[in-house]
Parts: structure tokens; sequence; C-alpha cells
């Protein structure tokens, strides 16, 4: 298989769906401008009122076509800890509203997949949603064998966004990078949880919208809403089975080593700290540069336990003062070309950054202290959460940070107890 950078991948599927008919269109911000959501988290965000029908595309194309930033955070603490898990990536899509469907998508995807990607078919794996044997009559079709494809059920081929909205069945395609990769058990298919089957496409066939009472509306037009991770194509194409192993990432953990004066991959605490700050760099300055703030709610609560996280992690590392701005430099240098936004309001990320790194800084030394005394005093499993309330208030401590530190200890937080401080 030939090598690829991220960047090529990246412009490579943009063009080719460019050359289909799809227009394409830019990244929208992280901020969604749909109340049901706190963050960008897919690349169909943006694109649900033409879903609906309620904003019409250009009839010059037949869809768009997308790299778009997202955050999703419902796994920040086990970011690190895993190859596969980020809290920024960026999703390549294309999107239909109607002009294309099943048989078209599927057939773009193994061309994209097998000819410019150039992924050898026989390593390629599809599964359907339980009832679609349509799709599993198109990739036959095609050519796929049939013991390449296979059905699953809702948690794995059934997609939506939210608990509402446009939503349909999905036929992802996996990448089999290997039995050495693998749990090696003789049942080991595509939807196993080991890592030998790399999901890396997901076709959605949005044909729904999903109403507040949990029934499926069926929608005006039948449409594709398609994601590819770019991070794991990426990995794919350049023979690596982590994300962090990939260019633009392993670039970031470089920059850690430097500033750090560690090696990756010669000890597990380094190599975890040096890939949750290279991660939540990423985060932080998108983030930033979209206009949240740091904050102690919503969306720029989740900004501040990220920056903090980050900061608790260099430090960790054995640095004191603030450090973010070195990775700043090298995410805007490395992906200012396609997200201008990061060049424009780099002066603000570095400022809003630098704030934040010296206010939680001047704490966090004091909080640790204040910290391991509460633990070694600790009778039971359970840190009380009147202490977990004053890391909170008085040393700047992100609860779920507290937990997470508590965790590795075997300890837990008493979080009813935090949050009845807190209202108080
Ligand atoms: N919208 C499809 C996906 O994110 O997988």
């Amino acid at each position: 298989m030939k090598y690829m950078t991220t960047a090529e991948i990246r412009e490579k599927y943009l063009k080719f769906f460019e050359e289909k008919g799809c227009k394409r269109m830019p990244s929208s911000s992280l901020i969604p401008d749909d109340p049901s959501l706190l963050l960008t988290s897919a690349g169909m965000v943006q694109f649900k009122p033409y879903f609906l029908h309620v904003k019409e595309l250009d009839p010059a194309y037949v869809g768009t076509t997308t790299v778009q930033k997202c955050v999703r955070t419902n796994d920040i603490d086990i970011i690190g800890t895993t190859g596969r898990h980020l809290s920024f990536f960026e999703m390549l899509g294309n999107f239909s509203f109607g002009k294309y469907f099943k048989k078209e998508m599927c057939a773009w995807a193994l061309e994209f997949s097998t000819q410019v990607l150039e992924l050898p078919a026989e390593r390629l794996y599809f599964t359907v949603f339980e009832d679609d044997d349509e799709t599993i009559e198109i990739w036959k079709n095609l050519g796929v064998p049939e013991d390449h494809i296979s059905k699953l059920g809702e948690d794995d081929n059934f997609w939506r966004a939210g608990p509402t909205g446009p939503c349909g069945p999905c036929s992802e395609i996996y990448f089999d990078q290997g039995p050495e990769v693998g749990c090696g058990k003789p049942d080991c298919k595509p939807g196993c949880d080991c890592d030998r089957f790399l999901e890396y496409w997901n076709c959605v066939f949005t044909q729904f919208d999903g109403q507040e009472d949990g029934t499926l509306a069926p929608l005006k037009t039948k449409n594709i809403d398609t994601g590819m991770g770019l991070e794991r194509i990426a990995a794919i194409m350049q023979g690596v089975t982590n994300n962090y192993d990939t260019d633009v990432l392993r670039g970031l953990v470089a920059v850690g080593e430097r500033l750090f004066g560690k090696t990756y991959k010669t000890d597990d605490a380094t190599d975890l700290s040096l890939r949750i700050v290279a991660d939540h760099s990423r985060s932080v300055t998108f983030m930033i540069a979209d206009g949240i703030l740091p904050s102690n709610e919503g969306r720029g609560y989740v900004l501040r336990r990220l920056l903090r996280r980050a900061v608790m992690h260099g430090h960790k590392l054995g640095i004191e003062g603030p450090f973010l701005s070195h990775y700043i430099e090298q995410i805007v240098n490395e992906m200012g070309h396609v997200y201008p936004e990061i060049v424009e309001n780099r002066e603000l990320v570095e400022r809003v950054v630098a704030s934040e790194e010296e206010r939680f800084g001047a704490t966090l030394r004091q909080g640790q202290a204040f910290l391991d005394e509460a633990l070694s005093k600790l009778e039971g499993d359970t840190l009380s959460g009147k202490e977990a309330f004053t890391l909170h208030d008085t040393y700047g401590f992100p609860v779920e940070v507290t937990e997470e530190i508590c965790a590795e200890r075997g300890i837990k937080v008493d979080t009813a107890e935090f949050e009845a401080c807190m209202e108080e």
C-alpha cells in the first residue's frame, strides 16, 4: 500500500467528490447553530436544514463535500489511553439531499477506497443494518464477496447525531489490520471490540427525522450522510495502528518530546501525558479560534477542563511555566491552510491559553498538595464532596480532573455532595 500524508488524503477525498458533482464547502464552526448540540461533533451538523429541506442546495450540484473539524467529549477521560479516541478530529464527508443515494454512494466509496487510496479489496469488510438486504445486494453487485458482508444491529449500524433530527441506518466499511492486531478469537469479525477490523467509513442512509417521542418520521427525500475519520484513514494509509503515530499527531507528540526532553515510547506514563497534551492542544486551539472562552458551564467548561487537563499533564512531564504556545504554533503551521480561522485568531488563542495556564499553573501545585494530603488521611475509598469542592473553588480543579486523579489510586469522589456544595 502506498503511504499518504494526512494532507494528501484530505485533498484527494474532497477533489474526488467535487468531481462527482458535490459542492466543496468549508467546515462549519465548532459552535453549532443547533440548540440540541453543545459542540459540532459530525460533518452532517451544518447540513441538518438541507436534510429537512428548510434550506436548498444550489441545483447545479448533486450534494456537498467537506472536511469538518469536530470535538467529541463524551470520553475525555479515556483519551490518551487508547490509540483511537480523540477529543478533536477531522471528519471527511459527503452529503446528498435527495440527488444520490445508496447505489451511487456504495460505488463511490468502493472506488475511492480501492482506486484512489488503493486499499487491497481483500482487506475490506462491509456491515449493513439488520434489515437492509438492499444494501447487501448493492455491495454484492459491486463485486464484494458475500463472506465480507455482515449485518449488525442498531448500536453499530443506525446513526444519529443526537436524540432527535435527521438519522438513518448505515453501512460501514472496515479495514482488516491483520490477525496480529486482533484478539485471535475464532469468531472475531467486524463489530468485535478488538482492533483487528477498523471501521473507517460510515455511509448513513438518512431517511428519517427522529421525533421527541422516539418515533421516526420519513424525510421528504432519501439522503446520504457519510463520515470518514481523517486520522483513522491516515493511520491505515501510513501503516500504523495508533492515531498518535500518524504524521500530524506524531508531529505534536514530537513538540512535547522536544519541550520536555522526553522520548516517546520509552515509558507508559510519559507516553500517556504526551498523547493527552497532543490531543487536547488541538481541541483547545480550535475551540478558542471559534469564539469559545473558558468558563464554568457549557462548552466553556469543556474547554476549561481540556485546557487544565493539558496543563496538568505538562506539569507531570516536568514543565512549570506556560508551554502550550509551542503546540499552537505547530497546529497553525500544519492546519492553518485548511482552517484559516486558526491563523486569523491565533493571537486570541495564545492570549486565552496563556491566561488559563497562568491562573491554573499558579494553584496547581498547592491543589495537588491539598489533594495528596486529603488522600493520605482518607479512611475508606471515597473523597468527600467538600474536599472536591475546595479543589474546584480554591485551586481551580475541574471535578472530573479530581475524579481522574483519584481513580488512578482506586478512590471515588462523592459527586452528590460536591453538587450540593456547588448548589449552596
Ligand atoms: N455522520 C456520520 C458519522 O459521523 O459517522
